[in-house]
């Protein structure tokens, strides 16, 4: 649903499909501009150019985690039970609890620990493509970009491949905004969550396996450095991050490819190019259109704005990926874009912990997609793709291609 109230209607159906001319004229406009989110009518203030983004981003005096909000704030008020035992985690966290959280899991995703994943990845990737190459068509997104990351993650996890598509179901309702501000569904799809990952637990606790649930069941075992609540929260955020992130990056990277054939050549005639290809496609339609909410926890000036206390801040970050400070012609896609920090990973100290696992699916799914399918073309007229609802998660409904 959109709002009328807006100057920029970011939400609307149609700037879903390209973001970029209402981005360009809020860069223009202040650091900062308060909008308010249709989705939960309340005031949220987004920064879209490269500098702010990143400065809002490393500014501690933001806090991610509600807790702290004054009493009667909405944000905080929308923190049930519920919602608390599934999002008590790094990424609503401020240190010390953020670092100490962090520290549990960063050693699984280091680069180095990510690269012993690319035979399986690899495999992956091939089983998911022989399912469809005698078929000449799919839909990208539910063939391949999306099995793809979800099976890495849950095999990493300890999560059972048959129960895969329940995850996906519960996932994408606890990320899709709320319809008229009815938190009813999103409540129940969490409540269903933190009871399967009981179940889980259980097991796992009578039969110990080699996989991350199973360490961090003996972390929490060990007693003061992760709580049960926390351990919960901890698997949803890896699901989540693993269930609509990756995807995209796939998806929308594949879009920008058939939509700019001579790239997609360049691409071709050099797989080599294939890294830099993907951190173009991260910069140019990053899966993460703006970060989560970081929140004033009293009034505070940014800028020279002044943000009342309990309201939150939004960096854009495909906006500031296409600010023109920072990108000569931003609108350009160019594999081989040099410098090109971008920051669709986020910055400073959440920044994406699963960036090299991202990076390596995509840089395999890409690549290997490109191999195997040397006809690979676009299915449906560009004009008419549908773009997800949100300004979380930047990615395609659907995408149709032959080959
Ligand atoms: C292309 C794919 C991905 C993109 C673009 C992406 C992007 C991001 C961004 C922008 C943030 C910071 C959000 C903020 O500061 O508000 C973040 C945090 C995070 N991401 Fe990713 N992500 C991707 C894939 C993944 C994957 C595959 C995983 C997991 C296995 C993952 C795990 C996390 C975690 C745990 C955090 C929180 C870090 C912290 O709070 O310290 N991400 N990601």
């Amino acid at each position: 649903m959109s709002s009328n109230t807006n100057r920029y209607d970011l939400w609307a159906p149609e700037t879903r499909a390209n973001p970029l001319p209402i981005y360009a004229r809020m860069r223009q406009e202040a650091p900062l501009v308060r909008l308010i989110d249709p989705n939960y009518k309340t005031p949220v203030w987004v920064a879209t150019r490269y500098k702010d983004a990143v400065e809002l981003m490393r500014d501690a005096r933001f806090t991610k985690d509600a807790r702290k909000l004054p009493d009667g704030t909405p944000s905080k008020q929308r923190r049930t039970e519920t919602m608390q035992a599934i999002n008590t985690h790094m990424l609503s966290a401020d240190p010390p609890d953020h670092t100490r959280l962090r520290t549990l899991v960063s050693k699984a995703f280091t680069p180095r620990r990510v690269e012993e994943l690319r035979p399986r990845v690899t495999a992956i990737a091939h089983r998911l493509l022989d399912a469809v190459q005698a078929r000449g068509e799919m839909d990208l997104l539910d063939a391949f970009a999306f099995p793809l990351p979800v099976t890495v993650i849950a095999e990493l996890l300890g999560v059972p491949q048959e129960d895969q598509e329940q995850f996906r179901e519960w996932t994408n309702i606890i990320i899709t905004p709320p319809r008229d501000g009815n938190m009813q569904p999103i409540e129940a799809a969490g409540r269903q969550f933190a009871q399967y990952f009981q179940g889980l637990m259980a097991q796992r606790r009578a039969e110990p396996r080699d996989d991350l649930l199973t360490a961090l069941l003996a972390v929490e075992e060990q007693g003061d450095r992760l709580s049960p609540i926390e351990l919960i929260s901890m698997l949803f955020l890896l699901l989540v991050a693993g269930h609509e992130t990756t995807v995209n990056l796939i998806g929308n990277g594949v879009w920008a490819l058939l939509t700019h054939p001579e790239q997609l050549e360049r691409l071709r005639a050099n797989p080599s190019l294939i890294e830099s290809a993907v951190e173009e496609m991260l910069r140019y339609r990053g899966p993460v259109e703006t970060t989560t909410h970081r929140w004033a926890p009293q009034e505070l000036e940014f800028r020279g704005q002044v943000i009342p206390a309990g309201e939150s801040v939004l960096a854009s970050l495909l906006a500031a990926d296409h600010d023109p400070e920072q990108f000569p012609e931003p609108e350009r896609f160019d594999i081989t874009r040099e410098p090109n920090r971008h920051i669709a990973f986020g910055f400073g100290i959440h920044f994406c912990l699963g960036a090299p696992l991202a990076r390596l699916e995509g840089t395999i799914a890409i690549n290997l997609l490109l191999e195997r399918l040397p006809r690979l073309r676009l299915a449906e007229d560009p004009a008419r793709l549908r773009w997800r609802d949100g300004i979380l998660v930047n990615g395609l409904q659907r995408l149709p291609v032959a080959f």
